[in-house]
Parts: structure tokens; C-alpha cells; sequence
């Protein structure tokens, strides 16, 4: 198996991007909805913020940039043959905002955060600068607002189309029969 794409095959750095990246992507937006939902007392819900969900969010950023020089760097397998024009025009629409989600996810949430004047860390606490100045109570804290609707409704459409990318991805595989899935998989996982 070849470490880059071919014509035919996702290679192994784009799929361990894709499942890496995918898996944090669920797990932010499962923490995040709870989050919304008030589910954990607040002070865990402000150690979860600041040692889960922003360290997490912050690796997707960089990780996402390196998957979107690495599409590029890249030839790509084509979309199934058996796909309509619309069906294109879906599948192709929504890993754009997929790849636009994996980085104004992070960014918008670290421009709310440093908004608010709150800390940025990495895991082990280390320190991140902040994207913007520190805004007074007093002003409103427009900026900070703007970024966290932001942060919000971007959630809901990445929600929304990741719902939508999981089920084509099954609908290939179990009711069209096709290789889209097997192929963004280890080989030999599922046949082709
Ligand atoms: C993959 C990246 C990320 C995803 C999918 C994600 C998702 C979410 C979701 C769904 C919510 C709840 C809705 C909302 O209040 O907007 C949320 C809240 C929040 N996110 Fe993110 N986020 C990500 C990265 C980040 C980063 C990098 C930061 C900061 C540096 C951040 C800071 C916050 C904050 C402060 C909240 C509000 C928490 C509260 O209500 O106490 N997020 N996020
Ligand atoms: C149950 C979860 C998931 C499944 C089953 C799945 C499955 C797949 C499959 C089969 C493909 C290949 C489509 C093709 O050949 O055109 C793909 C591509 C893609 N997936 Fe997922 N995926 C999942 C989760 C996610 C998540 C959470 C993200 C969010 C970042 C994501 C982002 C993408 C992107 C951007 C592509 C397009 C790759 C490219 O064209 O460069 N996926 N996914």
C-alpha cells in the first residue's frame, strides 16, 4: 500500500488523516452539544472547555492544514462512476464544507476564546497566544459574539453534513455495493 493517493486508491497518510481528524471532529461535537445542553456541573464543564475540548479543537486546526496541503499535493481517486450529476454535486459540495469546517471550527472558537480573554492551551498546558485583543466587559464584546454565533452555527451545519456523509458513506456500501467505503479503509477490512 502506497503512502500517497493514486488513481485508484486513498493512501495511507490521507486515510489516517480522514479517521484521525473524524473521530476528534465527533467527539468535539458530541462534548459541544452537551456543552450547549448544561449536562455537567459548571466548573467541570470550564476544566472540560479548557483541558478536552480547546487542546482537541487546536489539534484538528493543525492537522486539517495538513490534510488540506496534502489534498492538494495529491491526485484523488474518483467518485464512484455509478453517481448522477446531482450526486456529485452533493458529495463534492459537502466535503468542501467539511474540509472548511475542520478549520473555521477551531478558528472561530479560538477568536471567541481570546475575545473573551480567556486562555488557549495545548495539552500540557501549554500556552497559545491570542488571535485578537481582550475585549472589555463594558463594550458588548461584539467581536467575541460574532465569532462565537459563529463557532455555533457553523457546528450546526458541520452536524448536519456529517449526518449527511456518514449515510452516503454506508448507502455506498450497503445499498449501492460500491468500493467508495472499503476504500477510505485499511486494506483487506472489508472486501472490494
Ligand atoms: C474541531 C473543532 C471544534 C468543534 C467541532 C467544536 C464544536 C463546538 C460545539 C458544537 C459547541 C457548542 C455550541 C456553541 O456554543 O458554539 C462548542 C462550544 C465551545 N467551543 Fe468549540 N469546537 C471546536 C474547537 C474549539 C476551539 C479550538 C476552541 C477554543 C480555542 C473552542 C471553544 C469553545 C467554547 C469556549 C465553547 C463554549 C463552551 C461553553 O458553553 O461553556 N472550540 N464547540
Ligand atoms: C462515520 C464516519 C465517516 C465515514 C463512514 C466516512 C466515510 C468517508 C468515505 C467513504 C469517503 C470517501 C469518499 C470518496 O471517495 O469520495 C470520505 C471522504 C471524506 N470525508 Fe469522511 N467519513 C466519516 C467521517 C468524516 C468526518 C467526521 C469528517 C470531518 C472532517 C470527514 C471528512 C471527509 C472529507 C473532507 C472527505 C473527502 C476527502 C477528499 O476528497 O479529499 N469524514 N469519508
Amino acid at each position: 500500500m502506497s503512502y500517497t493517493n493514486t488513481e485508484s486508491e486513498w493512501g495511507t497518510i490521507a486515510k489516517t488523516l480522514h479517521w484521525l481528524i473524524g473521530v476528534m471532529i465527533v467527539l468535539q461535537l458530541i462534548m459541544g452539544w452537551l456543552f450547549t445542553l448544561r449536562v455537567f456541573p459548571g466548573p467541570v464543564q470550564s476544566q472540560l472547555v479548557l483541558n478536552f475540548h480547546i487542546p482537541v479543537g487546536v489539534t484538528v486546526l493543525g492537522l486539517g492544514l495538513i490534510r488540506l496541503l496534502w489534498r492538494f499535493a495529491n491526485v484523488r481517486p474518483p467518485l464512484p462512476s455509478n453517481m448522477t450529476w446531482w450526486e456529485h454535486l452533493l458529495a463534492n459540495g459537502s466535503h468542501t464544507y467539511l474540509y472548511m469546517a475542520m478549520i473555521a471550527m477551531p478558528l472561530t472558537g479560538w477568536i471567541a476564546t481570546s475575545g473573551f480573554g480567556g486562555p488557549v492551551t495545548w495539552f500540557g498546558g501549554i500556552g497559545l497566544p491570542a488571535l485578537v485583543a481582550t475585549e472589555a466587559k463594558e463594550t458588548g464584546r461584539p467581536l467575541t459574539n460574532l465569532f462565537s454565533q459563529m463557532h455555533y452555527w457553523v457546528a450546526v451545519g458541520l452536524t448536519l453534513v456529517f449526518v449527511a456523509h456518514a449515510a452516503g458513506a454506508l448507502r455506498h456500501h450497503f445499498g449501492l455495493k460500491d468500493a467508495t467505503l472499503a476504500l477510505m479503509l485499511p486494506k483487506g477490512w472489508v472486501p472490494r
